[in-house]
């Protein structure tokens, strides 16, 4: 049987978010969701781990080209996500709050497809250095 191997590659976005809920009041909203539901929003620099779990081919070597991998994260992630507003300007945010989790279920379902289907992902999320989701849990 084949060797399965972890493969990982890091990003990097900024982005501004609020995470509030219309059918509450400032003060409702400050109590559940803290300073990330103050009014104007605010920035978080996102640490982005991708892992990609599969077989090492036997004639690359690879389990999966990092460039390929890289290029398929700016596309369907970075270039969606890096310096926006998340609430404003992206559709998938509109009407769901972006807490870390629900961005890190978000990034997962974009890059999903485009990663062979023999080969299992998990992506981890850095909200702050100390703040850090997983999906989908292993
Ligand atoms: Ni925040």
């Amino acid at each position: 049987m084949k060797k399965r191997v972890s493969v990982f590659r890091r990003e990097h976005f900024n982005a501004a978010h609020r995470l509030y809920s219309s059918q509450w009041t400032d003060e409702q909203n400050l109590d559940v969701f803290g300073k990330c539901s103050l009014p104007n929003y605010h920035g978080h620099n996102y640490e982005l781990e991708i892992q990609v779990v599969g077989e090492v081919d036997e004639k690359t070597g690879f389990v999966m080209d990092m460039k390929k991998l890289s290029e398929l994260t700016d596309k369907y992630v970075l270039q969606r996500f890096d310096h926006k507003n998340l609430n404003l300007d992206t559709v998938e945010f509109k009407n769901m709050n972006p807490t870390a989790e629900n961005i890190v279920i978000v990034i997962f379902e974009l890059l999903r497809p485009n990663i062979p289907a023999d080969m299992d992902l998990f992506i981890r999320l850095y909200e702050t250095p100390r703040n850090f989701v997983e999906y989908p849990v292993k």
